[in-house]
């Protein structure tokens, strides 16, 4: 039996290889701590659970869902988006529920995307953009990024030929795995760029209400003009706790939006109604429990920073997203310093070289860990650090 040659270009997906790791500590009798995937360690709302239970009660709700996602759910999102953003979307030609934000991000080349096709994946970046690039043919061209130029793309590095002949350009702000934000003035200067080169703009947005300090992440639809050349990805993933559920969702260009539903009808038959339900329960709370999800967040990030603060790391801490990027000690590999973390604290950690070559020597912990487990592998760190 063979395989497609396409798979054979698949790294292997890193949280995938992180749980192999996590197991083999464990069966080696490690009390492991990770702060590894950014997976929610609270529960999603009671009230939303409650309609999901109501909504599965109801026979209506078993047999296939609409392709396109329910009227109310399409509603519901283009609401937020006007109250959120003020951006003003057509519910029924702006508006595409998905299983998932990960679920579009992954099928989007299949819209875009003809074999050879350049796409244009900053780096270090979520993996899915490249897989995806992969997945149809495509041929991910790395953009790199650094801390110096605060994680955000120079457009004026990009290779213009390439550029033209470039499909898609992804973003992701507040990003993973970096927690970098971006500015409006960002986002123009991107809407700009996909303009000029006739290319889809792509933007993750599935961390904007996880934000800190005050600050508050735009959506690039808020640029004038964005609507013709963009698209953006939300979930309820992290906003809500919800990561298990897999619903999510891409608004913006209506070609964009048209293309993705047609493969998407074409390879599956759209999410549980009953989730549906639940996510327009969601949508429409006013996002009462946003604050306090906020406030643990911002707490677990600066119990991080002052560990790594403390054994004289000298970096900003995060405005956003789930995540703490820090460098690795001077002349020790990304890869290095996560095994030293394991072996030395039995504590778990992204390797930044996971993220693309801009990654090296860099490393990623998640904020979606219990308290009390957080306390300890804090603790854990910063006697592996000072040897204290
Ligand atoms: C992560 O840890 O990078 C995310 O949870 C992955 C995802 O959102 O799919």
């Amino acid at each position: 039996m063979q395989t497609a040659r396409r798979i054979a270009a698949l790294p292997p997906y890193l949280f995938a290889e992180i749980d192999k790791r996590v197991a083999a500590a464990k069966a080696a009798g490690i009390d492991v701590i990770s702060f590894g995937v950014g997976d929610p360690d609270l529960p999603t709302p009671d009230f939303v659970v409650e309609e999901l239970a109501r909504a599965a009660h109801d026979p209506s709700t078993h047999r296939y869902p609409s392709y396109f996602g329910l009227p109310d759910l399409r509603e519901a999102i283009a609401a937020f988006y006007q109250r959120r953003f003020g951006v003003t979307l057509d519910p029924g030609t702006q508006v595409l529920p998905l299983i998932g934000s990960k679920e579009g991000i992954a099928h989007l080349p299949w819209a875009f995307v003809d074999p050879g096709d350049p796409v244009l994946v900053p780096e270090p970046g979520y993996p899915v953009y490249e897989v995806g690039t992969i997945l149809a043919g495509g041929e991910p061209v790395y953009v790199p990024t650094s801390a110096d130029e605060g994680w955000y793309p120079n457009f004026a590095r990009v290779d213009r030929g390439t550029a033209d002949r470039a499909r898609i350009l992804w973003l992701n702000y507040p990003s993973n795995p970096t927690s970098a934000v971006a500015t409006l003035d960002q986002f123009e200067q991107a809407v700009r760029f996909a303009a000029d080169h006739d290319l889809l703009l792509a933007h993750d947005n599935a961390y904007s209400e996880i934000t800190y300090d005050g600050f508050v992440a735009p959506s690039v639809l808020e640029v004038p003009g964005a609507l013709d050349v963009a698209l953006e990805f939300g979930s309820l993933s992290k906003i809500f706790n919800m990561t298990g559920w897999r619903i999510g969702w891409a608004v913006g260009s209506e070609v964009a939006i048209e293309a993705l539903g047609r493969v998407k009808t074409n390879i599956d038959s759209g999410i549980f109604n009953a989730v549906q339900r639940a996510g327009v329960a969601a949508l429409q709370s006013g996002m009462r429990h946003l604050p306090g999800l906020v406030a643990t967040y911002q707490r677990r990030r600066d119990r991080i920073m002052d560990v790594f603060w403390d054994a004289g790391w000298k970096v900003e801490a995060p405005k956003g997203a789930l995540y703490v990027w820090l460098p690795t000690p001077p002349g020790e590999s990304s890869v290095a310093f996560t095994a030293r973390l394991l072996k030395k604290a039995g504590v778990v950690v992204a390797p930044g070289s996971g993220y693309g070559p801009s990654g090296e020597g860099y490393i990623r912990l998640s904020l979606t860990i219990p308290d009390s487990r957080l306390e300890e592998g804090c603790e854990r760190v910063r006697k592996a650090l000072l040897g204290a």
